[in-house]
């Protein structure tokens, strides 16, 4: 059992640009707990980071051959990509997204998630804590 778990643009610079906002963990730190959680649950866990719409589409329709769930931060592109929601919309297994800060607390325009309306649930504000709660929902979520 595998879950895909997808970042999107500058989540690799975690931990150096705006901890006030996104802490001092970094992505490596956030892979750590991942795969310690999902090796816990008994899941494989693929990590991968990109900063291109496209390669977030091309993950996506890659975890549908390869993966049994989906845990996606898109980061910027949450609020402007409708093909990353259509691609995941084709998706017949738990999708949950997740965001390190709580977006409703900040600007208008991250309040508004192209991604929420396709997604089984969605995790905002818990810091990096929230991609560890995602993978530990999935468990109850996913077909064995
Ligand atoms: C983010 C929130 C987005 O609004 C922002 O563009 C990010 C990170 C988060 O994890 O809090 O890059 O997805």
């Amino acid at each position: 059992r595998t879950i895909f778990v997808i970042n999107g643009p500058n989540l690799n610079m975690l931990g150096t640009q705006q901890p006030e906002i996104y802490g001092l963990e970094t992505l490596a730190d956030i892979e750590q707990l991942c795969l310690k959680v999902g090796n816990e649950l008994g899941f494989n866990i693929a990590f991968h980071q990109t900063n291109h719409e496209g390669d977030i589409v091309d993950l996506v329709q890659l975890a549908r051959e390869a993966a049994c769930a989906i845990v996606i931060n898109p980061a910027a592109y949450t609020h402007t990509c409708v093909a990353i929601r259509d691609a995941l919309t084709a998706c017949d297994f738990p999708i949950i997204e997740v965001h390190i800060s709580n977006i409703h607390r900040r600007e208008p325009f991250r309040h508004h998630s192209y991604v929420s309306g396709v997604a089984k649930g969605v995790i905002a504000g818990l810091g990096v804590e929230g991609y560890a709660a995602a993978i530990r929902a999935l468990a109850t979520f996913v077909r064995t």
